[in-house]
């Protein structure tokens, strides 16, 4: 094995994995890799990670596993399997800057490369969106059922399925009632809005387009929210009863379904919360495969008070950590922005503690 040969591998991996989704898009992770001693480190960028409300940290975890479950999935196809652990919190200081590392990886001897599957899952990786509009009521069978349980075997998580017919109507209402958080803490609706492009015409790294979210909308309708959900003006969008609007919007996308699904960690501690991304990854996987896909309702995870009525409504003793809807969409989502590979990449020389960004921006 050439160390060229895997650093080109390596490079490939992250063009593909940072398609990954992660929460408002923020995109918060890092990949340093030494050429020299030839291992590296994927880590939680702080600049980039969501900081409006506590629970943000669990979905930063989860969005870098997933990112990670892609870029080892995509590595592996191509002949190197990763040999990886999880840094103790001496080591996730290790790296210069504001990043934490999160794992140390090494590749192992390089073997038979599967050209046909890295192309199939290279496909699926750059199909996979968001989808937050009407899905089919196409139902979940027994098999496939069992085949999400299967994907989520290795990780710490448990799964739990609903259904429209018995909980549509609940999840709803919590919903409707609960949704308006989203507007109510300053210091998340600010970062929020902070990730909403309003201009279409311009390529941005991370976020989303009003067109992501909505779907197609006209130009009178991106300037009314623009405006109209400006954190600046909470007051004229309370009098207007904006939030209560948009929840109710969003409560009837919810009671829609077709299906639900809510992810617990059966451990604690971050290491979990990212070994449950590896598996949110995998499951997310799996549904693309179908042709179906997810719309994450995480403002019912991301309070206190929502998560606790989540878990009652759901029968569920411990408090879930990532909550969807998902089925088999109507029409495919959007393609949301993405950071360049070159600025997720770092090649570092060690010991990682003077890092030298050379590609990085
Ligand atoms: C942990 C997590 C939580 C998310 N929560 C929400 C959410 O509450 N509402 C939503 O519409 N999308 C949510 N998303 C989807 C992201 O907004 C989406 O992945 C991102 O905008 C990139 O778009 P894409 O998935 O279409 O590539 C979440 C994604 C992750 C990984």
């Amino acid at each position: 094995m050439t160390h060229t040969a895997f650093e080109q591998t390596l490079a490939e991996a992250v063009a593909l994995a940072r398609l990954a989704p992660s929460s408002h898009n923020c995109q918060p992770w890092a990949v340093h890799f030494d050429p020299v001693i030839h291992c590296g480190y994927l880590a939680i960028d702080n600049r980039r990670k969501l900081t409006g409300l506590p629970s943000l940290e669990r979905e930063m975890l989860l969005s870098c596993g997933i990112f990670f479950h892609f870029l080892e999935q995509l590595i592996c196809l191509r002949g190197y399997q990763l040999h990886w652990r999880w840094c103790d919190e001496q080591e996730q200081q290790v790296l210069a800057g504001e990043d934490r590392a999160l794992i140390r990886f090494m590749p192992g001897p390089e073997q038979a490369h599967q050209a046909t599957a890295f192309a199939t899952l290279s496909e699926q990786l750059q199909q996979r969106h968001t989808v937050r509009s009407a899905y089919r009521n196409t139902q979940l069978s027994e098999q496939q059922r069992n085949e999400l349980s299967t994907v989520l075997k290795p990780y710490p998580v448990t799964l739990g399925i609903y259904y429209q017919q018995t909980h549509g109507k609940t999840l709803a209402h919590l919903t409707q009632t609960y949704a308006g958080l989203d507007f109510a803490n300053k210091a998340a609706w600010r970062e929020t809005y902070s990730y909403i492009r309003f201009d279409e015409r311009r390529q941005y790294e991370d976020g989303f387009y009003l067109h992501n979210l909505f779907g197609p909308v006209s130009g009178g309708f991106k300037t009314f929210f623009k405006v109209a959900f400006h954190p600046h003006l909470s007051g004229l969008n309370k009098l207007l009863r904006l939030p209560t609007k948009m929840a109710q919007g969003l409560a009837e996308l919810v009671e829609t379904g077709p299906h639900y699904l809510a992810l617990n960690v059966s451990k604690e501690g971050d290491e979990a919360l990212f070994r449950a991304g590896l598996g949110l990854g995998a499951l997310w996987l799996r549904l693309q495969q179908w042709g179906w896909a997810m719309h994450p309702i995480s403002v019912l995870v991301q309070h206190d008070s929502a998560r606790e009525a989540l878990a009652a409504s759901l029968s569920q003793s411990e408090l879930p950590v990532f909550f969807a809807r998902f089925g088999e969409p109507e029409q495919s989502g959007s393609p949301a922005p993405r950071r360049h590979w070159q600025s997720i990449l770092v090649s570092d020389t060690h010991s990682l503690t003077k890092s030298t960004p050379t590609q990085r921006g």
